[in-house]
C-alpha cells in the first residue's frame, strides 16, 4: 500500500495533509525517514512511525456505546441526533455503523463497528444471539407471564416469538410496577415492548445490558463509548 494511503486510512489526515507530513519528514518506515508519498509499505510487516510513535495497522474498528435515550440507532437522520454524532471527530469513520437497533427511547449496549461480517453474524436470525434487557413495566408481572414468555408468545395476533426467559426482579405493589430482566434470542421490531403489551402491561423504561457474551460496561456513563478490548471482540465473535 502507498505510504500516503496507509496514513490516510489510519486517519492521520486527508490524503493531501499526509503527503505534506511525509514531505516534512514526520514519517519513518523501519526507522528510516521516508519523504516519498508513493513509497510502498507492507502494512503487516513494516513498522511505520509518525513523529516517533508507532502506528498499529488496523482495518476493523469496534466500539461499545452506552446509548442514551433520545438518539437514533442509525448512521444518518434528518431530524434527530444519531449514535454516530456521539463519536468524537478522531473516532468518527464513514464506514462505522451500529449493530442492530435500539428504539429512540431505549438505553444501553450498542456496538458500533465497520466489520460487516461480524455484524451480519450477530444479527442473523439463524444464530439466535442472546440479548438481555432490563425494563420497568407498568403493571404487575406474574408467574403466568413467566410461563407464557418461556413457551413462546404470539404477539400482534400472528407473530410467533421464540421462548424467552423472563425474570421478575422486583414488584412494587403500591405503584403497580415491576422490574424485569428478559433474555431474547431474536430481534423483532419493538420486541420487548410488544411482548410485554401482549400480556397486558406496558414498558416504561428499557435498557439493553448484554449482547451475546458482551456486557454493558457499567463504568460508561450514558452517551459514553470506548473501543472494545481484544478479549471483548473475541467474546462477541463466539457465535455458534
Ligand atoms: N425491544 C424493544 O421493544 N425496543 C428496543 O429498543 C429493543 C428491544
Amino acid at each position: 500500500m502507498r505510504l500516503d494511503k496507509f496514513l490516510a486510512t489510519m486517519k492521520y489526515g486527508s490524503r493531501k495533509e499526509v503527503k505534506q507530513f511525509i514531505k516534512k519528514g514526520c514519517v519513518t518506515v523501519n526507522g528510516e525517514i521516508i519523504r516519498s508519498d508513493r513509497y510502498q509499505v507492507n502494512e503487516m510487516e513494516d513498522q511505520v512511525q509518525f513523529e516517533g510513535r508507532v502506528i498499529h495497522y488496523q482495518t476493523e474498528y469496534y466500539y461499545i456505546l452506552h446509548k442514551p435515550a433520545g438518539v437514533i440507532s442509525a448512521t444518518v437522520d434528518n431530524y434527530d441526533e444519531t449514535v454516530m454524532d456521539l463519536l468524537a471527530d478522531e473516532d468518527f469513520r464513514e464506514d462505522l455503523f451500529p449493530v442492530g437497533r435500539l428504539d429512540k427511547d431505549t438505553e444501553g449496549l450498542l456496538v458500533l463497528t465497520n466489520d460487516g461480517q461480524l455484524a451480519h453474524q450477530l444479527l442473523s436470525p439463524k444464530k439466535h444471539v442472546e440479548k438481555e434487557y432490563i425494563a420497568t413495566v407498568s403493571g404487575i408481572m406474574t408467574q403466568r407471564d413467566i410461563e407464557q414468555f418461556a413457551t413462546g408468545l404470539t404477539i400482534d395476533k400472528n407473530e410467533q416469538c421464540l421462548p424467552a426467559k423472563l425474570t421478575i426482579l422486583a414488584v412494587d405493589e403500591e405503584h403497580e410496577t415491576t422490574q424485569i430482566a428478559l433474555i431474547l434470542h431474536e430481534g423483532k421490531y419493538h420486541q420487548v415492548k410488544r411482548m410485554v403489551a401482549a400480556v397486558g402491561k406496558k414498558v416504561t423504561y428499557l435498557k439493553r445490558i448484554r449482547m451475546g457474551q458482551l456486557r454493558l460496561d457499567n463504568s460508561l456513563a450514558l452517551g459514553e463509548y470506548r473501543m472494545l478490548t481484544a478479549d471483548e471482540i473475541r467474546l462477541l465473535q463466539q457465535i455458534t
